[in-house]
């Protein structure tokens, strides 16, 4: 079967239609696809898969890498082609954001603190795209890498609270033999920056024994972030250890928690996290 490649929501919508009846399920990227990405196509477990390719302006802020970030439609047409010939949206700025564009979705619950007090547009532009993303298609399932876990939690709260007709899954975190969780911001790395970033997932493994060991979740915390300068990380944003489910604060760990972290290294930003 051939793979088909659809620019507009009504070109997508036309291609779904006779593809409805069997099931429909939607992976959004922003391109650049890795191995992490193939496996969210590989988990979705339907019939048709349509996996969105679009870089989207709205969760960049002014000095963050949006012009910068990977674009390469063939290379990800011929990796997707490998895992069984998806369909392919891959839309212009102008098909989502059309003129005049007035409408930003912006969730609570979730999305409080963490990534949005370092980058407090992000999850209004996540949000905003994806709602528009899963009404163009109407996926029966919608997937998301666990690695951006705080954006898997904002888009289930937004999906449950617009009545969305998608159920929204989450995969594991396709990582390297060194634990470096997959991102299209990996190609950032320099050679050396690349050895220091798999201590990320170390640490984060580090943290997470020691808050089940001696209790005191603050002072993971704190060991975490040290930890990750002292392995050579420029700086740090965040280790936070919070609720699995509601990401708030917590100080113990009677209900399932996740440890959650970002740092920085050279002009890269790395993100990771993993249930304690
Ligand atoms: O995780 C991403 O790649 C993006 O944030 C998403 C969900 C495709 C929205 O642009």
């Amino acid at each position: 079967m051939a793979l088909t490649v659809t620019h507009t929501i009504a070109e997508l919508r036309a291609a779904l239609a006779p593809k409805r009846a069997d099931g429909i399920a939607m992976v959004p990227t922003m391109g650049a696809l890795h191995d992490g990405h193939l496996s969210l196509v590989t988990a979705a477990k339907k019939p048709t898969v349509v996996v969105s390719i679009f870089v989207n302006p709205t969760q960049f802020a002014p000095h963050e890498d949006f012009d910068a970030y990977p674009r390469d439609l063939s290379n990800d047409i011929a990796k997707l082609e490998t895992v069984g010939a998806p369909l392919i949206f891959a839309p212009t700025a102008r098909e989502i954001y059309p003129h005049g564009f007035a409408t930003t979705v912006t969730v609570g619950g979730p999305s409080a603190g963490l990534e949005t007090d370092f980058r407090p547009h992000f999850f209004a532009g996540v949000a905003t795209v994806v709602a528009k993303l899963l009404l163009a298609a109407l996926p029966d399932v919608a997937v998301f890498g666990e690695k951006d876990y705080q954006q898997l939690l904002v888009v289930k709260r937004l999906a449950k609270d617009r009545g969305l007709p998608t159920e929204i899954l989450g995969a594991p975190i396709a990582r390297e033999a060194d634990g470096l969780a997959l991102s299209s911001r990996n190609a950032y790395l320099s050679a050396a920056e690349r050895a220091v970033a798999g201590n990320l997932n170390k640490v984060l493994k580090d943290v997470a024994a020691r808050a089940k060991e001696m209790g005191d979740l603050r002072d993971a915390e704190a060991y975490g972030a040290a930890e990750l300068k002292a392995v050579g990380f420029d700086s740090v944003d965040y280790v936070a250890i919070r609720d699995a489910e509601t990401l708030a604060p917590v100080s113990d760990l009677r209900c399932p928690a996740r440890v959650l972290a970002a740092a920085h290294i050279g002009r890269t930003r790395l993100i990771d996290n993993m249930a304690i």
